[in-house]
């Protein structure tokens, strides 16, 4: 159990006496003492009492006696707690003897769809791809580890006009020549290829509003062309995603054109529930809630005049899916926030068709963009889109000289398996750290650097106390019991303890820089410890007891790692 809410629901019953009525205690961890309460002073205002008096009130009516070792008024009026260190080190060691690390599985598991990665094909992903992949896998490896049953669904852009001319282009090149060059995974030379074609050339946009016609109406040839475009770039999706060590498979891929045969019935329904409405020749729902600048209703166009769907159309017929044959309540669309209208008109339209009603809800989960040093969108030096895989080759280049420089005994497999988790997990890191509402720069020093809130840091943090353990010469001990004493032992212990608050707030915020910043002060706060304690030099039940907690600390950021996507090697 979490200390704060611990001694929240020991001071609440005390303050709600003092003032009549329900008061936030406001206890946070503190300098003076392990934690303090600041409530007194807001009540004093209130009350017109004077707030050391108010405070000392509630002192002697608070039932904290079993909890904590003191209790004292301060300052203006400050409540002053100090944990008993039994009641700190009961907590700690059942932590400790935990392999869930305080975590328990939900008591009412449920189905989640994490829709993210979407790339599309015949296009280079780009960083926003990388973003979306990154924040999805952390949100579908937590949601899996509380025990949901997690549906990971890569929305693919593989249908649409488009086609028709990347087809035709396919065509013109010979299969050979096409799948050579995508291959390579020059995906947008391909494509702007085909788009220059089709706008010089007017026999090859006839060819290829053609071709639209035909893979809209499954003309068999036709569908194999295509097949073969998606399956090249489903290959090199594949390859980027196992550089990035996600977890997402061939299996997860959902694109837009597996919901094809539930476009029409999904507008049947529409129209039949009267949501219909003819605008410009396409059939629109106006969903409430959305009205453009001029304060007139918005339309989501699901049937265009010349009777296609579109993006909005398959995001209606995925989610009306989700919901109501995946049996899914909680839909999680991991995408930039570009598209943030996109989904507020998709999300008000299912709630009118009835297909998102609670307990399933919906939520878009928003991310910034990624800027370059010089604080714009990044791009190549050609200016174009930067390619994800040469961004990721990179990290692990520079991670694996890094690695190298650092430990020169690190033999070639070991530096490059090294190389791979820093870099990668740098990049991730760096992406998970921030408010992911936010723009971030791309910033290889600092993301590097073993130093700060970074990847490094905290692996390095994880793989100093694997050296300890094999200084040692002793197994990881789970399960030892855990006596902190010293004041950098305790503010240790109290950074784990909050471990599972934190894993709670950020299965519902999908916020992960709470739980990044929160590892993060777990590596500080064990950097001090190992600095002031001596550990391998201490003896018997105090040596037990600081190897006990060692231990759960490297299952802490070993496991908070994993959340995030992070590898933690043995030995950096
Ligand atoms: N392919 C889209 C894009 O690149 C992202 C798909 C997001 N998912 C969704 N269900 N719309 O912008």
């Amino acid at each position: 159990m979490d200390l704060e809410k611990l001694l929240t629901d020991r001071l609440a019953p005390a303050f709600a006496a003092v003032a009549g009525g329900p008061v936030d205690p406001v206890v946070r961890r503190s300098h003076h003492a392990d934690f303090q309460s600041d409530a007194a002073l807001a009540l004093a205002r209130q009350l017109g009492r004077p707030p050391r008096a108010i405070a000392e009130e509630v002192r002697q009516r608070a039932e904290l006696a079993d909890l904590c070792a003191s209790v004292e008024v301060s300052g203006p009026g400050f409540l002053n707690l100090t944990v008993a260190d039994r009641t700190l080190g009961g907590l700690i060691s059942a932590l400790a003897a935990d392999p869930r690390l305080g975590v328990p599985v939900v008591a009412g598991p449920e189905t989640v769809v994490v829709d993210y990665s979407g790339p599309n094909v015949a296009k280079e992903m780009h960083v926003g791809h990388l973003r979306s992949t990154v924040i999805g896998d952390a949100a579908a490896r937590l949601l899996e580890w509380l025990g949901h049953r997690v549906l990971r669904a890569n929305h693919l852009g593989d249908w649409g006009t488009p086609f028709g001319m990347l087809i035709e282009h396919l065509v013109d090149l010979g299969e050979a020549g096409a799948a050579r060059e995508l291959s390579m995974g020059d995906l947008d030379a391909f494509y702007k290829a085909a788009r220059e074609k089709f706008d010089a050339d007017a026999a090859f946009r006839d060819r290829s509003r053609l071709r639209v016609v035909a893979l809209q109406g499954g003309d068999p040839a036709t569908l194999r062309l295509w097949r073969l475009l998606v399956t090249q770039s489903e290959s090199y999706f594949l390859t980027v995603y196992e550089l990035l060590d996600v977890t997402l498979s061939e299996a997860d891929f959902r694109g837009e054109s597996s919901y094809h045969d539930l476009l029409a019935p999904t507008v049947d329904e529409l129209d039949r529930l009267g949501l219909l409405r003819r605008s410009d020749g396409a059939d629109c729902v106006f969903p409430p809630g959305s009205v453009g600048r001029d304060g007139e209703p918005l339309p989501l166009i699901v049937r265009k005049s010349d009777g296609g769907y579109g993006y909005p159309a398959t995001d209606l017929a995925a989610l009306r899916h989700r919901t109501g044959t995946l049996g899914a309540t909680r839909l999680l669309y991991v995408v930039g926030l570009p598209q943030r209208r996109h989904f507020e008109m998709v999300f008000a339209a299912a709630e009118q068709a009835g297909w998102l009603a609670p307990p399933a809800r919906a939520e878009h989960v928003g991310f910034g963009s990624i800027l370059g040093p010089d604080g714009r969108m990044l791009r190549s030096r050609a200016g174009g889109s930067v390619k994800l895989v040469g961004l990721l080759n990179e990290a692990v280049e520079r991670a694996t000289a890094l690695a190298r420089e650092r430990n020169p005994e690190l033999g070639d497999a070991e530096a490059a398996e090294v190389g791979r988790a820093v870099g990668i997990g740098a990049i991730k890191y760096a992406d998970l750290a921030g408010d992911r509402r936010k723009d971030y720069v791309l910033d290889w020093e600092r993301m590097l650097s073993l130093d700060g809130n970074t990847a490094p840091y905290l692996q390095y943090a994880y793989s100093r106390i694997r050296s300890i353990f094999r200084r040692a010469g002793v197994a990881a001990r789970p399960g030892a019991d855990v006596a902190p004493v010293e004041a950098a032992e305790r503010a240790l212990a109290f950074e784990l303890v909050g471990f599972p608050a934190v894993v709670d707030a950020v299965a519902g915020s999908l916020e992960f820089h709470q739980l990044a910043g929160h590892l993060h002060r777990v590596a500080v706060a064990f950097s001090a410890f190992y600095e002031r304690c001596p550990v391998l030099r201490a003896d018997g039940p105090v040596r037990e007891s600081r190897l006990a907690l060692c231990d759960l600390t490297a299952r802490v950021l070993g496991q908070g790692l994993y959340l995030l996507g992070i590898r933690t090697p043995e030995r950096l």
